[in-house]
């Protein structure tokens, strides 16, 4: 066995999951090849949160058990949500799956695979739950410049639609001594950027000893010398404090960028999400976030359909985006989920009518951020500049703090830099931009 192909499903947290898989594979003395034809162990990091990508994933792993000229001949792996969720019904509908391993159990991994790499044939299920830190993963980041860096797992939230709780088990905090150190390596190695994620961020610390909470770690972390950028997700919006508020205002290195998921707007829905907020005091904090926050772009998941949504609950999720004028939102059609308790609820909204309620939606949506970028049109904004544009390689692209894709063009390699850039043309993304001949990079 020489060689490994990963595909991912799902969240940050999976994209990030899969970058610890790949440094174990690595560690085991196999190389990542582009496609799974090549490839002597497949790897699918599986999500669970709608059912679109769960049905993808059996019919990726039928692809891959028709790939095996013999039993034994590849190895085949199923990680995260699913493998978490729905062991046995991975196991019957694809016998030929070696290893299904949970997304709390990859302290387990390297000894699971290397046991199957020496000819131990029997399959095997990991479903342990290992505590955070309690056997260091060594990351194979994707970029040399932009990390992702787990600061807690799991969820205590129990919202009615969501098996994330359920997949990955009750919220646990890393010490923040351990994430310091992590940040202080990366950025040692040449890392300017780091994402801090947890499902629920705000609710960092809780559990720990000595008290800590998120304000305190962002302090922590914007104190390393050389960390230019820093953003977190994702942000519940009953845990925000006005203490994270001040952090995000005050330290220099916390990006004014805000995820904050209303997912309704209509009270009578958030009460049956068990969401734990109104639209009221959603708005109070947007309007708090905004004023002390200059320049923050604020963005949003939301879902349309769930179970007793009326058109006027719809109509009030309308109108919050109106009044709060996201930046970008991802949006959802709900989607029943076995083992929730919006699974149980009887009134559920027929697919046709989510579809045009999403439709409606996304329309509105699409007008107001492509307008939000249009009013920064002319503004000179700082890029942290990643490569070339794939489209368009005569071009660079990068992001500006607020998380905003910025191409423009280039004729030396930027990689790494971060460059002024003028907005010229508004997208829905971000804009279309130059560099204009007066001003520096560094
Ligand atoms: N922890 C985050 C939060 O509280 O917002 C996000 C978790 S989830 C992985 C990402 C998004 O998927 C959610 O914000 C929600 O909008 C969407 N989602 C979760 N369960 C869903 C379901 N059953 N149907 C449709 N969308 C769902
Ligand atoms: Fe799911 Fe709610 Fe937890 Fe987010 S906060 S992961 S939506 S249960
Ligand atoms: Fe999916 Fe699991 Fe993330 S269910 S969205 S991969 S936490």
């Amino acid at each position: 066995m020489r060689t490994y192909h990963i595909e991912t499903f799902g969240c940050q947290m999976n994209e990030h999951d899969s970058e610890g898989i790949a440094g174990i594979l690595s560690g085991l003395g196999l190389s990542p090849v582009p496609t799974p034809e090549e490839a002597d162990v497949l790897v699918l990091n599986t999500c669970s949160v709608r059912d679109k990508p769960q049905r993808k994933v059996f019919s990726r792993l039928g692809q891959y058990e028709q790939l095996r000229s013999s039993p034994g001949d590849r190895l085949i792996v199923v990680a995260g949500c699913m493998a978490q969720l729905i062991p046995d019904e991975i196991r019957e509908r694809s016998p030929g799956v070696d290893l299904v391993i949970g997304p709390r159990a990859y302290g387990e991994l390297e000894t699971a695979v290397r046991r199957l790499m020496q000819g131990d044939a029997t399959p095997q299920r990991v479903l342990t739950r290992c505590a955070p830190d309690a056997v260091p993963i060594p990351y194979r980041r994707e970029s040399p410049l932009r990390a992702r860096v787990d600061v807690m797992y799991g969820c205590d939230n129990h919202c009615a639609y969501c098996v994330v709780p359920r997949a990955r088990g009750e919220e646990v905090s890393r010490q923040p001594d351990a994430v310091l150190r992590e940040v202080e390596q990366l950025v040692a190695e040449g890392v300017v950027e780091v994402t801090l994620l947890g499902q629920n961020v705000n609710s960092y610390g809780r559990g720990l000893e000595p008290r800590v909470d998120f304000a305190d770690l962002l302090a922590r972390l914007d104190g390393i010398e050389g960390l230019q950028r820093i953003r977190f997700t994702t942000s519940h919006p009953k845990d925000v404090s006005p203490r994270l508020i001040r952090a995000m205002a005050q330290l220099p290195s916390v990006c004014e960028h805000l995820h904050l998921p209303i997912q309704a707007g209509s009270d009578r829905v958030l009460e049956r999400m068990g969401r734990g907020h109104t639209a009221q005091q959603y708005l109070t904090l947007v309007r708090a976030v905004r004023e002390t926050v200059p320049g923050l772009s604020l963005t949003t998941d939301v879902m349309v359909g769930f179970p007793g949504e009326t058109r006027e609950d719809f109509e009030a999720t309308l109108a919050l985006f109106e009044a709060v004028r996201f930046d970008q939102a991802f949006m959802f059609r709900y989607n029943d989920r076995p083992g929730t308790r919006a699974d149980e609820m009887t009134d559920k909204v027929p697919e046709e009518e989510k579809q045009a309620r999403f439709i409606e939606l996304v329309r509105l949506q699409n007008g107001i951020a492509r307008e939000v970028n249009e009013a920064h049109v002319g503004e000179v904004l700082e890029v942290l500049v990643e490569g070339r544009d794939p489209k368009n390689p005569e071009k660079a692209r990068g992001r500006t703090r607020q998380n905003k894709l910025v191409i423009f063009p280039a004729d030396e390699d930027l990689t790494g830099r971060f460059v002024h850039v003028r907005a010229v043309e508004a997208r829905l993304w971000g804009w279309l931009g130059d560099i204009p001949n007066t001003v520096q990079s560094w």
